[in-house]
């Protein structure tokens, strides 16, 4: 089996007999309205190879993983392929590309797509989620594609045991990009931690994904994009200490921890599962990304026309949005009595430019309604009008919008909340599988948690959404648990969340059984 990266997410894999993409992004355009580009930029693999895949594997159903722009020029007979549990978003996307076949395998189904060569998918265990591993076999070898997952240890056991204790190439993503804490209105320092804890929540991870699946490579991937509209630009200063790890800083990382067996590969690089082997593309010997500012400022130049055209395809809109701001909201307030009663607070919208006001959506049962007044809010978010007006009509996804990074936030408690979760999957059927997920899920099962020289027992799974806490958990000395998942905390005392309103932990004293407690993983630490 071969492996060329295709830069972000992407690969093209030859098998013995098939040829496929994975998860190629490519677009001009880049994603989430010109926002993410490909870091460094992949446009040079553009070639007729890539336009004839026997299939395209879709692992997840985000727009740097499903990119239409390239989709529209694939031969038509390649179908797409997704786990049934992200299907869904993946044909979404795949309706403003040309029509092609989905096959939406179920979870750990086997596909076999060309003789000798069958993969399957392994989704994360939330009915929320969007995302899948994928292993894929051909003769011996078993090459894995975690992406940004974050499965369960025993799903990651499950697909040891599948491939026969050998996985010959893991690839897994670092870096985990999302509005929080790039667009909230936080102190420099407060952001630099915020965003330390959300990297080092990730590689610790990535280090217990890699003891149990003892890979024999490791490939680091899927990120970070990198901001080229002028407006967004100042976001790329995160990248500078880490804030979203790149590949360097993940390899060097994973060394600091005696992990040695991380291959780097840039977009078009190859890698030789059978031999071993990498090959590199020559279009980098006379690139240079040392200087990371000057690289992005010449790269922004010429993306610059492509911003332009997609700005342009969102207009600032004339007209008052506050009729449908009133009634998109109305509607939000009728699909969950659970997540209402969740979210607990009023949320601000500052809609700039014109058309734009400022208006508000109060979730409390005793002044439940929406207002067009900003006072007494919980969370504020300052949206420009153009955006603003797609949301509501909902001709743009929220995730579309939040991935953006087109925001700022503000919330009067450094506490999280769930609106964001209302705001993402406005859904009533999903809604009611969450609510009916998160109030039964394995509600006997515990873990023993030793704090401040005591042992309890508390649940396994979050009450917030489920991670399992033996894998996302950390006791933190002030005696409370932490889920790293969303980082919402709870005491160890009562089970109170400390820092949300996520609802809450059940606690109770730990029996004889244990005395030995399981562990909580404890915090890497990121090298200075
Ligand atoms: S699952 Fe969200 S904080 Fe635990």
């Amino acid at each position: 089996m071969r492996v060329t990266s295709l830069g972000h997410a992407g690969l093209r894999v030859e098998t013995s007999g098939a040829r496929l993409l994975c998860d190629p992004w490519l677009s001009p355009e880049g994603a989430f309205q010109a926002s993410w580009f490909q870091y460094p930029d992949n446009a040079h693999l553009m070639s007729d190879e890539i336009r004839a895949p026997d299939a395209v594997v879709l692992t997840q159903g985000e727009r740097d993983r499903v990119d239409p722009w390239l989709l529209a020029q694939l031969a038509t007979s390649a179908p797409a392929i997704a786990c049934t549990t992200s299907a869904p978003s993946v044909r979404r996307l795949l309706k403003e590309s040309a029509d092609r076949r989905i096959v939406a395998a179920t979870p750990w189904q086997r596909v076999e797509v060309a003789p000798g060569t069958t993969l399957f998918f392994v989704p994360e265990d939330s009915p929320l989620s969007r995302r899948a591993a994928v292993v894929l076999r051909d003769g011996g070898e078993t090459l894995v594609d975690l992406g940004g997952t974050r499965l369960a240890p025993i799903q990651l056991e499950q697909i040891r045991d599948a491939a026969g204790g050998r996985i010959d190439l893991l690839c897994m993503q670092g870096a985990t990009m999302s509005w929080y804490p790039s667009c909230y209105e936080y102190s420099d320092e407060r952001r630099r931690e915020a965003a330390r804890q959300k990297r080092l929540a990730r590689f610790a991870y990535i280090v217990r994904a890699l003891r149990i699946l003892k890979p024999t490579h490791v490939m680091p991937f899927g990120g970070h994009p990198c901001f080229l509209d002028p407006e967004l630009f100042h976001h790329n200063d995160g990248l500078e200490p880490g804030g979203f790890p790149d590949q360097k800083q993940y390899i060097a990382w994973l060394a600091d921890r005696g992990i040695s067996n991380a291959v780097a590969m840039m977009p078009g690089d190859s890698w030789d599962i059978t031999r071993r082997r990498r090959e590199t593309d020559a279009t980098w010997d006379a690139v240079s990304l040392s200087d990371r500012r000057r690289y992005l400022t010449e790269y922004a130049e010429r993306r610059r026309p492509h911003v332009d055209a997609v700005l342009a395809r969102f207009p600032e809109p004339r007209e008052s949005l506050w009729d449908s701001f009133r009634d998109y909201f109305e509607h939000l307030l009728l699909l969950s009595p659970y997540f209402n009663e969740r979210i607990g607070i009023r949320i601000g919208f500052h809609i700039t430019g014109d058309g734009g006001g400022d208006w508000s959506v109060d979730f409390r049962p005793e002044s439940r309604g929406v207002r067009p007044t900003l006072d007494d809010c919980g969370y504020e978010y300052r949206v420009a009008a153009r955006w603003a007006q797609p949301l509501f009509s909902r001709a743009l996804g929220w995730d579309d919008f939040l991935y953006s990074l087109r925001l700022t936030a503000r919330r009067s408690a450094d506490k999280c909340n769930d609106h964001v979760r209302l705001l993402r999957f406005a859904d009533e059927k999903l809604l009611r599988a969450v609510e009916k997920h998160e109030a039964t899920a394995r509600a006997d099962d515990t873990i023993a948690v030793h704090s401040g020289g005591k042992a309890c027992r508390v649940q396994r799974f979050c009450p917030h959404a489920g991670s399992d806490l033996l894998d996302s958990g950390e006791v933190l000395p002030s005696g409370a648990l932490r889920c790293l998942a969303h980082r919402y905390e709870y005491s160890l005392s009562d089970g109170r969340c400390l820092n949300g309103n996520a609802g809450t932990l059940r606690v109770a004293p730990a029996g004889a059984e244990s005395a030995t407690p399981t562990p909580i993983m404890a915090m890497p630490e990121w090298p200075s």
